[in-house]
């Protein structure tokens, strides 16, 4: 996950190119300027100490948390579902375009980061979803990439070092495009039946143990565990410590009111953590903000949404099936 780093980071290349530099704190001004009042509850001290408190070693086999107290939540509606995809595209990738061909070392420690939801050779989640494949298609060419995988995932998982050195994954990047890209979309169609198990059901869980339960309120709890996580191994950062740190929805609190708490908690945590990443994703909590304004007309997601800092509007008829960018 984290696919958001590519991004910033192109954003960061184009703007170094540019003679204009765009304004990475953008949605990090006025009560989100990052100072004491605002950040000292969430303790990060350097970027560099926050990665290693990070990395907790996990005890369980797992890296996320055990959702079983969590209300259950069977399905989520399919148009939800897909508004909520398309909105957290366009946050990641700047196009409502599902990138799942893309494939990239972005030098963050996690390896190759590929798929529209940024799975990596580094941490696990590029090795179900490759096992989940070969047990469908056995003659896939990502296939012969699993032994490496295999001992990557078995170093230390705090040997983020080793974890993320793709030198025994050569052609792993052309591989992945080449199934991303195959006409069956059975590739394409696995990574999002993997999101939506793995990801956007648990979302939706700790949105109906807050008491949301509103289409644009699932979307915005989607986009955070996409963007956080909900793994126990990086709890300074993880979509618990921002429902901690935001306190639960009072008895008679409106779901809107709510929501805004909870954004205005993730934006602060955004613009004050201590690298130059996170403080330029803040525009994602600012566009839900604008949202939540008119909540009543946002709240079902039938309406075209404007995404204002990214200048996109969805409607949910895009194209969900093919990576058009990628795919050509
Ligand atoms: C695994 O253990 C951790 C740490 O004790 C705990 O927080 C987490 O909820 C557990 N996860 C599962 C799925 O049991
Ligand atoms: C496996 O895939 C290759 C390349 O796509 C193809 O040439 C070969 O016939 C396939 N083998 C089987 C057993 O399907
Ligand atoms: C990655 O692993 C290869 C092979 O083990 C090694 O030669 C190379 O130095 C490593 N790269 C880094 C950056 O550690």
């Amino acid at each position: 996950m984290k696919l958001f780093l590519v991004a910033s980071l192109a954003i960061c290349l184009l703007a170094k190119s540019s003679y204009q530099a765009e304004d990475f704190r953008k949605a990090c001004h006025g009560k989100f300027e990052a100072g004491p009042n605002i950040c000292d509850k969430f303790n990060f001290i350097s970027s560099q100490e926050a990665v290693k408190k990070g990395c907790v070693t996990p005890t369980n086999g797992t890296t996320f948390y055990d959702l079983s107290e969590l209300p259950p939540v069977d399905a989520i509606d399919p148009h939800t579902a897909i508004m909520a995809s398309l909105i957290t595209n366009v946050f990641e990738d700047g196009d409502a375009n599902f990138a799942f061909a893309s494939c990239n070392d972005i030098n963050d420690l996690r390896g190759y980061t590929s798929g529209y939801a940024g799975f990596t050779t580094g941490t696990g989640d590029s090795e179900t979803l490759i096992e989940s494949y070969t047990l469908q298609d056995p003659n896939n060419t990502l296939a012969p990439f699993l032994e490496a995988i295999h001992q990557i995932s078995a170093l230390p998982h705090c040997d983020r070092k080793n974890r993320g050195n793709t030198s025994s994954l050569k052609g792993f990047c052309e591989a992945w495009k080449e199934e991303a890209c195959d006409p069956s979309h059975a590739f394409s169609k696995l990574q999002r039946d993997w999101v939506y198990e793995n990801y956007m059901i648990p979302s939706a869980r700790y949105a109906a143990q807050s008491g949301v339960h509103s289409p644009l309120g699932q979307a915005i709890f989607y986009d955070t565990i996409i963007q956080h996580g909900f793994q126990y191994v990086e709890p300074d950062i993880n979509i618990v410590r921002v429902l901690t740190l935001t306190g639960p929805k009072g008895t008679d609190e409106p779901e809107d009111s709510f929501l805004k708490r909870f954004l205005t908690t993730r934006r602060e945590l955004q613009c004050c953590y201590p690298d130059d990443v996170w403080p330029a994703s803040a525009t994602r909590s600012e566009d839900f903000l604008a949202l939540l304004n008119d909540f009543e007309y946002n709240k079902d997601l039938d309406v075209p949404i404007k995404l204002k800092n990214f200048e996109r509007t969805i409607t949910g008829n895009e194209d969900s099936v093919t990576d058009a960018k990628r795919c050509l």
